[in-house]
């Protein structure tokens, strides 16, 4: 648990084949694609779909999904305000990691707290957190409701629910907006990879 020891006594051991090797080797820039928005708004669905056609196009994907996350490295944290933060925290950090490793880092977290996605921004440098607000009312999501949980957070059942009993602050200066409300699946996947292409992260007509 001791942290300040760490700082004076591990020193930092830097790889020879380092970040820009790795995307020299796999033709496209690193990033992280953060998905925030409410349960149900279509992060995962989404964040799958991307990365089932960015593989198709050859780039190097991991989808970190804040539900498989939570059986594993954070099965020890709720949704209380502080698990949430350290939930954010953890995420931030391996998807720090990842992209040191060259891929593209697809995260599916509700995220709900603006301090904890700006925290994950400044963990990276400049331009490597691509914040993408899944846009979708919660009237909408609650409609979906396909895992049955809003209905049980409307009846007490569930404490704390995102929407329900606990904030969802919407992203203020997000680099994309999906209106996963009214767009197909389809549809979102190509207003992502659109901005993809425009930013350069992955030049489609340059891979295989
Ligand atoms: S976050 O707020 O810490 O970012 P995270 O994305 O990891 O949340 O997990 C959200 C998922 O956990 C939801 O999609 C839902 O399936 C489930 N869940 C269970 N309880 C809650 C709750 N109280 N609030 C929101 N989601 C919950």
């Amino acid at each position: 648990m001791k942290t300040d020891d760490n700082e004076k006594n591990v020193v930092w051991h830097h790889a020879t084949v380092t970040r820009k090797r790795r995307e020299a080797q796999n033709r496209h820039r690193s990033v992280i694609l953060w998905f925030t928005g409410l349960s149900s708004a279509g992060k995962s669905t989404l964040a799958h779909a991307l990365e089932e056609q960015l593989h198709q196009e050859g780039c190097r994907t991991f989808v970190f999904d804040g539900d498989n996350v939570r059986h594993g490295l954070c099965k020890d944290l709720g949704f209380s305000e502080a698990d949430r933060h350290e939930n954010i925290r953890r995420v931030g950090e391996m998807a720090k990691l990842f992209i040191e490793t060259g891929v593209i880092a697809l995260t599916a977290f509700i995220s709900p707290f603006r301090t904890d996605r700006e925290q994950v921004r400044r963990l990276v440098p400049e331009g490597d957190f691509i914040e993408v607000y899944c846009k979708c009312s919660l009237a909408v999501c609650e409609k979906r409701d396909p895992k049955g949980l809003y209905q049980r957070a409307r009846s007490g059942e569930i404490k704390h629910f995102t929407g329900i009993s606990s904030p969802y602050e919407i992203p203020e200066n997000p680099e994309l907006v999906v209106d996963t409300e009214t767009l197909t699946l389809d549809e979102s996947v190509q207003c992502v990879m659109t901005f993809l292409n425009e930013q350069k992260i992955v030049r489609f007509s340059e891979l295989s």
